[in-house]
């Protein structure tokens, strides 16, 4: 059932240029211009804020979401893991739209965190893997990410799946509240359309990706740094590797280094950099300066673009297709993944059982 890769979470990486692909497809138009989620009514006129609740890898594409809603649609967003959201007990103002994001749909504490919500927001919205879940079931609206079986614990195709489901529902939120025309939308879609293919470019830099990995298996510290919808993959890239390779990793907004963490720095220390070309792109690279000037090994990732401007004494780089900005979080879950996995096998690690972890938390 792996096919030709050694494990499945290798095997679900390589999936990704064509489940995600598929994902998308199901929530366009036949034409590919619109957005359309069938059998579903949302209607985000009706909304004031969003909250979104989960867990581990789905919080963070909950945080990248958060970007996406208030940059595009203008719509606030607080995003919550589902641990802390179910004890706290919030209000929840009128108004509120509620989102839920588990690949399984039974991760206890999501599941606790959206009963919590159920006479209280307008509306429940889940987005699931697994559509016969209770999560799904207990929801106004479930709408499914397509990614298929994920069997690796170190979740990977799902989580560029919810994000491209949250990308199309940001996609109709700002249509529906005229902050985008159908031109922009089609613009948009078009843009997402372009990432499977990028995402096969991704996957071709494994041989060089692999070869970085020796060193940074001998690493007992890495920080992840992005700015943007760049800082969520930095959490993720912490959090991939963290969880398959044992090694202490910490993601950290660009913009939050010099509040504290920029103490760890040595050249003991790797420093991966998480940096499109896009609006902040300046910016990251101050910051990447700041952590070179303290002997910090940068391993910068980013386009030819970013890469031809900034690479003076940076340890290593990748170079990334460059995709437009607002599409660049699904694809630079790639390197943040292969760089965990190439790590963690590198140590000899189980990377599909991960010491410690289960595929689906049922329990708090
Ligand atoms: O099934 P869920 O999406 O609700 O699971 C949430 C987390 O347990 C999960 O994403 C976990 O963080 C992964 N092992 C991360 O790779």
């Amino acid at each position: 059932e792996k096919g030709n890769h050694k494990h499945f979470m290798a095997k679900e990486m390589h999936e990704q240029p064509s489940v995600m692909a598929y994902a998308l497809n199901n929530y366009t138009t036949p034409d590919g211009l619109k957005v359309e989620i069938s059998g579903v009514d949302l209607d985000f006129t009706r909304y004031d804020r969003v909250t979104m609740v989960a867990c581990g890898t789905a919080y963070l594409a909950a945080h990248v979401a958060k970007y996406w809603f208030e940059q595009v649609a203008r719509l606030p967003v607080e995003i919550e893991v589902a641990s802390e959201f179910r004890y706290r007990e919030p209000p929840i103002a009128p108004r509120t739209l509620a989102v839920f994001i588990s690949q399984s749909g039974e991760t206890a504490d999501t599941l606790a965190a959206l009963r919590y919500c159920r006479d209280k927001a307008e509306t429940i919205l889940s987005i699931i893997n697994v559509p016969t879940s209770t999560i799904a079931r207990e929801s106004d609206h479930a709408l499914p990410i397509f990614a298929g079986v994920e069997i690796g614990v170190a979740s990977t195709k799902a989580f560029t799946c919810q994000l491209t489901v949250l990308a199309a529902v940001t996609l109709l939120a700002a249509r529906q509240r005229g902050e985008i025309d159908s031109d922009r939308e089609a613009e948009l879609l078009a843009q997402l359309g372009t990432v499977p293919g990028a995402m096969v470019d991704a996957l071709a830099l494994e041989p060089q990706i692999s070869s970085i990995c020796w060193d940074l298996s001998k690493a007992s510290d890495i920080l992840f740094l992005g700015r943007g919808a760049m800082y969520p993959l930095a959490l993720e890239g912490a959090l991939k590797l963290k969880e398959i390779s044992y090694i202490h990793a910490e993601g950290y907004a660009s913009g939050e280094l010099k509040h504290g963490p920029i103490a760890l720095i040595d050249e003991t220390v790797p420093v991966v950099v998480m940096a499109p070309t896009d609006a902040l792109f300046e910016k990251s690279v101050s910051n990447m300066q700041e952590v070179m000037a303290r002997g910090g090994k940068v391993l910068l990732i980013s386009d030819a673009e970013g890469l031809a401007s900034a690479s003076d004494g940076i340890w290593k780089s990748l170079r990334m297709p460059k995709v437009d900005p607002f599409v660049a979080p699904i694809l630079y879950a790639l390197p943040a993944q292969l760089l965990a996995y190439h790590t963690a096998t590198t140590k000899g690690t189980d990377v599909d059982q991960p010491r410690n972890l289960a595929k689906s938390v049922t329990v708090e």
